[in-house]
């Protein structure tokens, strides 16, 4: 298995949490990720008066992915602008599953897990005609 600094790439989500918009929740979330050509890739959660449409750290970060050349995650640390550790909520989870597959590595509670665990039985690109 490859290794990857996670250290750094918390400290990545930690500075991307710097630019949340979060001025409704409070609580400002920053995402990190290593792409398979080796850049990195960062996203923060942009909230909306209409709170509903609100886009979560992981999707702006899905936009920089792409905006930035492409490729597929590889390793992917969430933080809040505090530090804590956090998990990508079930959407997410689903837009990471998208642009890193079953072997992306997440930084969880009970360490570091592939997102076949993160997100077990995934629905994927696969499963459509
Ligand atoms: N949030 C994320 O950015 N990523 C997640 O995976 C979970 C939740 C954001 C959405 C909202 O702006 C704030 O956290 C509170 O739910």
């Amino acid at each position: 298995m490859a290794e990857y600094d996670w250290e750094a790439l918390r400290a990545q989500a930690i500075e991307a949490a710097k630019s949340a918009y979060a001025p409704y929740s409070g609580l400002h979330v920053g995402v990190a990720a290593v792409v398979d050509d080796g850049r990195i890739v960062v996203g923060c959660n942009v909230e909306n008066a209409s709170y509903g449409l609100g886009m979560c750290a992981e999707c702006t970060m899905a936009g920089q992915l792409r905006l930035t050349g492409g490729g597929k995650l590889v390793a992917v640390a969430c933080r809040s602008g505090e530090g804590a550790l956090l998990m990508p909520c079930g959407r997410c989870r689903q837009v990471l599953f998208e642009h890193g597959g079953a072997d992306c590595l997440v930084d969880t509670p009970s360490g570091i897990l592939p997102m076949s665990a993160v997100l077990p039985d995934a629905f994927g690109p696969d499963d459509l005609p």
